[in-house]
């Protein structure tokens, strides 16, 4: 396919491989501050020291000379096929329909172009400023407005959920919800550099922008595109203003009432939502991510650093000029009602969407549920910074299939653990070992010295640091896979880890590429305390010997780099999207498959590749496999781009601007 563009540049990368664009909206130069977890949880030096003198032994074996780390990848990245998987290879399926697609090369990063398989098509289903509500009027880029914008869909998009409704329809219809992460006030609107140069009115349309859109959508047949509908009986948008309900141990604590709240129970807004999943019975999971970049921290005092470990730390975006509870020093407290995983009825559009206490605050990448042997519900969940860490939540109430009411108190009650993960050196040839989730709270006490339930659950990472968990490189969507119950976890890199701070489950520092971790629980329980792990992805340039493609034959697959969400088809193929590739390997961001059972273990290809500035996010495969959904997140969003000075016009509908916006890809 001809790219529509070539543009003459690649903007400067930052460390994470985003524009710098992209570092200052998505997430506030993350990667440019200090790392805020400066505890002294150890990175397994004595696993390293340990492993470096087993490397000695191995080199006696002529295995090739090491690459970057302490580790490097001897012994490990130099790994023949046969010994990488032997127990996954015997018998194991792999396969399925969309399985067999042709995989496409990779794609410069100034193409401004969405490029799929051959055999496959695409179409937009819904872009930034789409009319959602009956009211909303159609989307006018140079007439927009907050009534407008609190009724049309929001700008970024990431997670994405398609629910297909029941039985008698044939697959004919569903609900498409997704979140809208965060906003580029630069791209958003004519001759605005910066959140300084925002009207009072122009702030406002920029907080209605953030949060989640719900649509129900339409087919004339399984398989053909989806159309969305406006004004269908379900659609929703939730806003900075939509009021959240606060559930838990910690509802109602003091260090969440504020002047406008004292009760500490309601919150309005859900904000910088990334990742997320679709639970067993129906609802969706959303996670507040970088929250910290809205509130303005002027004035504002820190003696618990709390603050300082959640990297609330700048002067914010501009919004206290209209609503005051974002700065810190005003409303200390409102800071503390963000950072929370989020659980949206989607099929009722008069229900209240709850923050979920129990399950611990953090810079919540996302969370999935899988539920454990004795039905308790079980949520995996990532800390997306970097050294932070791998949590999980298990329920204390059961699931009881078919009782929505009931279900929608899984989340309420229930204990959280942080992961640690020991490396069991290199003579296997393998980056694996065993783990242990280590409590944070269990059945309502707190296991962290000194510190009360409530505590544990505000300032979770604080409460982390203290019992040792290990520190990963920025873990992101965290996921069950639903053939084999394995989990998988994407760390999508880490500017920050030092040569001397890598262990086997964090093999390379720094980590440029990132990898994806494979944690199969105790005897396959979701509720199990101990679990057993492997890397079977290290990403970057297959020519890169520290590469790792799960032992497969390095000249047979496709370069991948900042491995973000992941999704599962029918057959157990794992689906990473990438955000960060322009940056680091000069390619389009995109949607690749993974095998992980049979021969073809590590086969990575790739599926499709995103527009010039975009990241890939939200990937969905529907049920029938037969089309592909995926969220193209910040289009055209390179440094020096402008209203008046595009790089990308996705999704090209004659619109000159970019629109973040779902596309479906599906056959011909
Ligand atoms: Fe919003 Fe961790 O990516
Ligand atoms: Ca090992
Ligand atoms: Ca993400």
């Amino acid at each position: 396919m001809t790219p529509r563009q070539l543009l003459p540049f690649v903007d400067q990368a930052h460390a994470g491989g985003r524009s710098s664009m992209t570092c200052l909206y998505r997430c506030g130069n993350a990667c440019s501050h200090p790392v805020p977890n400066d505890s002294g949880n150890e990175h397994f030096e004595q696993v390293v020291a340990r492993a470096v003198s087993r490397r000695s032994v191995l080199r006696a074996g002529a295995v090739g000379a090491a690459a970057a780390g302490v580790l490097g990848t001897t012994g490990w990245g130099a790994v023949s096929p046969a010994a990488a998987a032997p127990s996954a290879r015997a018998g194991a399926a792999g396969g399925g329909p969309l399985s067999r697609f042709t995989g496409i090369a990779p794609t410069a990063a100034t193409t401004d172009e969405l490029v799929v398989p051959d055999g496959f098509n695409w179409a937009p289903i819904i872009s930034w400023g789409d009319p959602v509500t009956r009211q909303a009027p159609d989307f006018d880029f140079d007439d927009q407005s907050v009534e407008a914008q609190r009724n049309q869909a929001g700008y970024n998009c990431d997670f994405t959920a398609l629910l297909l409704d029941g039985r008698g329809r044939g697959g004919r219809s569903g609900v498409l919800a997704f979140n809208n992460e965060y906003t580029n006030d630069e791209l958003m609107f004519r001759g605005v550099a910066g959140s300084a140069d925002l009207s009072d009115d122009q702030l406002r349309i920029v907080m209605a922008a953030h949060g989640m859109t719900i649509v129900e959508v339409r087919r004339e047949r399984p398989g053909a595109p989806w159309s969305y509908q406006q004004g269908g009986r379900r659609n929703r948008r939730l806003h900075s203003e939509t009021e959240f309900a606060v559930d838990g141990p910690a509802s109602g604590h003091d260090a969440l009432k504020t002047s406008a709240d004292p009760t500490g129970t309601k919150v309005l807004g859900t904000l910088n939502n990334c990742a997320g999943g679709v639970t067993p019975w129906g609802t969706v999971l959303s996670g507040e991510e970088n929250f910290n970049q809205y509130f303005d921290t002027t004035g504002a005092l820190d003696p618990d650093l709390h603050l300082k470990r959640y990297g609330i730390t700048s002067a914010g975006r501009g919004w206290e000029r209209v609503d005051p509870r974002f700065s810190v020093a005003t409303e200390p407290n409102e800071v503390n009602r963000f950072g929370w995983i989020v659980e949206v009825d989607p099929q009722d559009p008069t229900s209240t969407p709850v923050k979920h206490t129990a399950l611990g605050r953090f810079k919540h990448e996302g969370a999935t549920i899988r539920l454990a042997d004795d039905g308790r519900a079980v949520a995996y969940m990532g800390d997306d910074e970097r050294n932070d860490y791998i949590y999980k939540f298990i329920s204390r109430k059961k699931h009881k299939p078919g009782n929505l009411k009931h279900n929608l108190t899984l989340l309420s009650e229930g204990d959280l653990y942080v992961a640690k993960f020991t490396g069991d050196g290199s003579d296997d040839g393998l980056y694996d070992g065993s783990g242990v989730w280590l409590p944070l709270v269990v059945n309502g006490t707190s296991h962290v010295s000194g510190w009360t339930v409530e505590e544990v659950l505000i300032w979770t990472r604080q409460a982390a640091d203290l019992v040792g968990p290990t520190k990963m490189d920025r873990p992101e969507d965290v996921e069950a896979n639903p053939v084999t119950g394995k989990v998988y976890a994407a760390l999508t890199n880490n500017s920050a880890r030092q040569p001397g701070q890598v262990d086997e489950a964090n093999p390379r520092g720094p980590n440029k590429h990132g990898h994806v971790i494979e944690i199969t629980e105790r005897r396959n329980d979701a509720g199990a305390l101990t679990f057993a792990w492997q890397l079977v992805l290290i990403a970057g340039d297959p020519t890169d010997p520290s590469t790792y493609f799960a032992g497969y034959d390095r000249n047979q697959v496709s370069p991948i780099s900042c491995p973000d969400n992941v999704t599962f088809d029918k057959a157990g193929n794992l689906w990473i999207s990438t955000d960060g590739m322009p940056g680091t390997l000069g390619f389009a961001d995109g949607l690749y498959m993974l095998p992980l059972e049979g021969r073809e273990r590590g086969k990575l290809k790739q599926f499709l590749s995103v527009p010039v500035g975009a990241e890939c996010c939200g990937p969905v495969i529907s049920g029938d496999e037969r089309t592909v959904l995926v969220a193209v997140q910040h289009p055209g969003e390179v440094s020096g781009a402008s209203p008046d000075n595009v790089v990308s016009n996705f999704p090209y509908l004659g619109d000159n601007q970019p629109r973040p916006g779902i596309v479906q890809v599906y056959r011909e």
